[in-house]
């Protein structure tokens, strides 16, 4: 699974063959400037969503659903969720554990398929003192573990698991009968998930350790950018390839024409 935001990056990663696309909240951090995922709307999501939805990926497209889209309350959650369906997604993701158990079976009875995402939950920055790895010590991991089980049990149909000890991902994606989709959880989950900017090193933030970048297309579209620039400065750009000919004719006249600004006329001046 990777993320993707709009048409293009959702066109380039069903090209790429990927499973899923996660229309994540990330775009918050990734495309609309801001410093986390808490600022981001069911607003954003929908936009976001019908523009990858729009590409017509050939894969399952997931949409996030943002920080307090499904916190308030079962009906609203749903609503929410529905505004995402209607965009294109197939299903949502949420973050989360036990707490989370009474929106997931609303949502399963609107018949709306759900993701979970436990360990490391963005959305949840200051309630966990930071971005933090979740589950180091016994408790920790036996919490995860609890609440992976429990929203498996509510009806998710797959889980993320994020930022914990590889032990921990191996021991969650036994434990569940469910697909894990790990992103710094080890490679012992069922599947893998990275942000389609660090993965393309299009970013403009540190990336997390877990991070493999493939490609850095920041510094290749500022290479490219910056021959443009020197091209147009120059006036090597645009040159016979880029422009559309004038025939003969038209040429012609517009050679004969008078000059509307009167300098090729000193009478005039
Ligand atoms: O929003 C997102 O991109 C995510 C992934 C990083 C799992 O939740």
């Amino acid at each position: 699974m990777v993320t993707a935001y709009d048409h293009p990056t959702a066109t380039i990663a069903s090209a790429a063959g990927v499973d899923l696309i996660l229309v994540g909240d990330t775009v918050g951090d990734n495309v609309l400037g801001y410093a986390d995922t808490l600022h981001v709307t069911i607003e954003d999501m929908e936009h976001h969503v019908a523009a990858v939805a729009r590409a017509k990926p050939d894969c399952l497209v997931v949409g996030d659903m943002p920080w307090m889209s499904y916190h308030v309350s079962a009906e609203e959650t749903v609503r929410n969720a529905a505004r995402l369906i209607r965009a294109g997604a197939e299903c949502v993701k949420l973050e989360g554990g036990r707490k989370r158990v009474r929106v997931i079976e609303a949502l399963i009875n609107a018949e709306i398929p759900v993701m979970g995402h436990v360990g490391l939950t963005p959305q949840s920055v200051h309630a966990l003192g930071g971005m933090r790895v979740q589950g180091r010590s016994v408790d920790g991991a036996t919490v995860l573990l609890d609440d992976a089980a429990a929203i498996v049990a509510a009806g998710c149909f797959a889980v993320v698991i994020e930022g914990v000890p590889d032990a921990v991902g191996a021991a969650v994606t036994a434990a569940i009968d469910v697909p894990t989709i790990g992103i710094g959880a080890g490679p012992g989950c069922d599947g893998q998930v990275l942000v389609f900017h660090d993965v393309l090193g299009l970013g403009t933030r540190r990336t997390a350790k877990f991070v493999r970048q493939y490609a850095n297309l920041a510094e290749t579209g500022t290479k490219a950018l910056a021959e443009f620039a020197a091209d147009v400065r120059s006036g090597a750009f645009p040159g016979p390839a880029e422009s559309y000919e004038a025939s003969d004719e038209l040429r012609h006249a517009l050679s004969q024409a008078p000059d509307p600004t009167g300098e090729s006329d000193p009478g005039r001046r």
